[in-house]
């Protein structure tokens, strides 16, 4: 990623059926988008979003699977897209919407997954982001402490045992 696009606080994308907001200082860079939407997310075009590329809906589940809350959406008023499948991590609004405990899910030799709603303050008690969704470090290998930056997999953390519970979203990196 370039100086310049890590610069950017939040870009727009936008049709008639859904709205993408990307904010690349939070991104962990996971690649999570880029497989689960090859098509939607490619970091070598620009725009790197085409929601043109596949259904609303598949975006939408695409970017509840983001780990690090960099990706969200949210329906415009001209959308077809049933609003109850666009309510999950990823919709916008969803930390206003949440009732429920913070969940916290560590992931197989990566990161804690943090599901919020979440304030997370720096070691003076500041404030440093909030969400709904956060990937935070468990490795200590992270350039960007304490948030995950997928060091754990380029550097080939492992500490955990494999298990036949493990899920095939765990399996992949995140
Ligand atoms: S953190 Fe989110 S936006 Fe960044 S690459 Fe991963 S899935 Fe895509
Ligand atoms: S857990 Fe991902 S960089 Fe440490």
């Amino acid at each position: 990623m370039s100086d310049s696009v890590k610069d950017i606080q939040m870009k727009e994308y936008r049709n008639e059926q859904l709205v993408v907001y990307w904010y690349p200082k939070i991104c962990s860079h996971s690649a999570k988008c880029l497989k689960l939407s090859p098509k939607v997310f490619d970091m070598e075009r620009r725009p790197w979003i085409e929601l043109e590329a596949a259904t609303p809906e598949e975006i939408v589940r695409t970017i509840d699977h983001c780990p690090s809350g960099a990706l969200k959406y949210s329906l415009p008023p001209s959308s077809n897209v049933d609003p109850d499948m666009a309510k999950g991590v990823g919709w916008l609004n969803y930390q206003q919407n949440q009732t429920v405990a913070v969940k916290i899910r560590v992931v197989a030799n990566g990161p804690l997954l943090v599901e919020g709603p979440i304030i997370i303050e720096d070691v003076d008690g500041q404030k440093l982001k909030q969400g709904s969704r956060f990937a935070l470090c468990r490795c200590g290998l992270t350039s960007d402490r304490p948030f995950c930056n997928n060091n754990h997999s380029r550097q080939g953390w492992q500490v955990d045992r494999k298990s036949n519970s493990t899920s095939d979203s765990d399996k992949q990196n995140v």
